[in-house]
């Protein structure tokens, strides 16, 4: 059956986008989060390429991108822990997983949640070979092709939340996903996701935004950081919203109830969040129905 996609978009939009879960996926297992699996000959190659523009970052602005991506990590991982031990939450949808490892870590240890891992056709197929070759693939550990930008068809939203039980409590969560995309496009999936997720009897969506913080002391340095992501994937990066406030307004805007943004730096030290000298660049949404 054909895809409707948003208007003016066809799936070579973000297509370019998937080699970056290779290098994040790497990320991931260089600091302990994952098993070998999970860290593939490209992303390791990516890694090694892009060490030294990591460095100079570090070195120059204190701009250190291994520990946004950590922050932003660990703290999903934070909030979704605290959804199914006192949330009571059995089902996780995670779109755009790429080469996330959460899913297995999460499924081992909480063996009784059932955890559907989605991504663009592509890279969905190359993550359930993962886990079927491990032997980590089941009822309750899936991977579903889908596309953010799919309106109808079978990679849209709908028919990834089909096979769902909407009866029970629900986290979705997108990670690395958000920023690849302008604003309006964010809103309309935003939109989208709050209405497939208005049928569960409670729903929770986390993602990490990368806010434009003009008043970030590296705020020039950033925006250099920014425009090269954009030229490696080929697309672009562009950051949203100024402030905490303007987030949350939005999430509701699109249909979100409660809406938390949470600063990485501002969270309890037994998270054991990696902290630096600069304020964190990242914000995770915890957005509510
Ligand atoms: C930077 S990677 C992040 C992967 C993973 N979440 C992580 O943090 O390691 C971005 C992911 O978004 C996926 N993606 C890109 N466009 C998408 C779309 N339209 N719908 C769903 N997933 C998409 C890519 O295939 C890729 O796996």
């Amino acid at each position: 059956m054909a895809t409707l996609m948003l208007q003016g978009m066809t799936r070579k939009d973000s297509a370019h986008i998937s080699p970056s879960a290779h290098y994040t996926g790497f990320v991931w297992f260089r600091h302990g989060l994952s098993e070998p699996a999970f860290a593939s000959d490209f992303g390791r190659f990516a890694h090694r390429v892009l060490a030294p523009i990591s460095w100079a970052a570090k070195r120059a602005f204190g701009l250190d991108i291994e520990r946004f991506l950590l922050q932003r990590h660990l703290l999903i991982d934070a909030r979704l822990v605290q959804a199914i031990e006192q949330g009571g939450v059995t089902q996780v949808v995670e779109i755009a997983c790429g080469l996330s490892p959460r899913g297995r870590r999460m499924r081992k240890r909480f063996p009784h949640i059932t955890y559907v891992e989605a991504d663009l056709p592509d890279m969905a197929a190359s993550k359930r070979e993962l886990l079927r070759v491990q032997g980590w693939l089941g009822a309750q550990h899936r991977v579903e092709a889908v596309d953010i930008l799919a309106e109808e068809g079978p990679l849209s939203l709908a028919s990834l939340f089909a096979g769902l039980d909407r009866t029970k409590p629900v986290v979705v969560i997108t990670e690395g996903l958000l920023n690849y995309f302008e604003r309006p496009v964010v809103e309309r999936f935003w939109r989208a996701l709050a209405a497939q997720l208005r049928g569960f009897s409670q729903a929770t969506y986390l993602t990490e935004l990368y806010p434009d913080l003009t008043e970030h002391p590296r705020y020039r340095q950033l925006r250099w950081g920014v425009w090269l992501i954009g030229k490696l994937t080929r697309g672009g990066y562009p950051l949203h919203y100024q402030s905490e406030a303007a987030i949350a307004d939005a999430g509701k805007e699109c249909g979100f109830r409660e809406v938390r943004v949470l600063d990485p730096d501002r969270q309890p030290a037994e998270l054991n969040l990696p902290r630096g000298e600069l304020a964190s660049l990242v914000r995770i949404v915890e957005a509510r129905l």
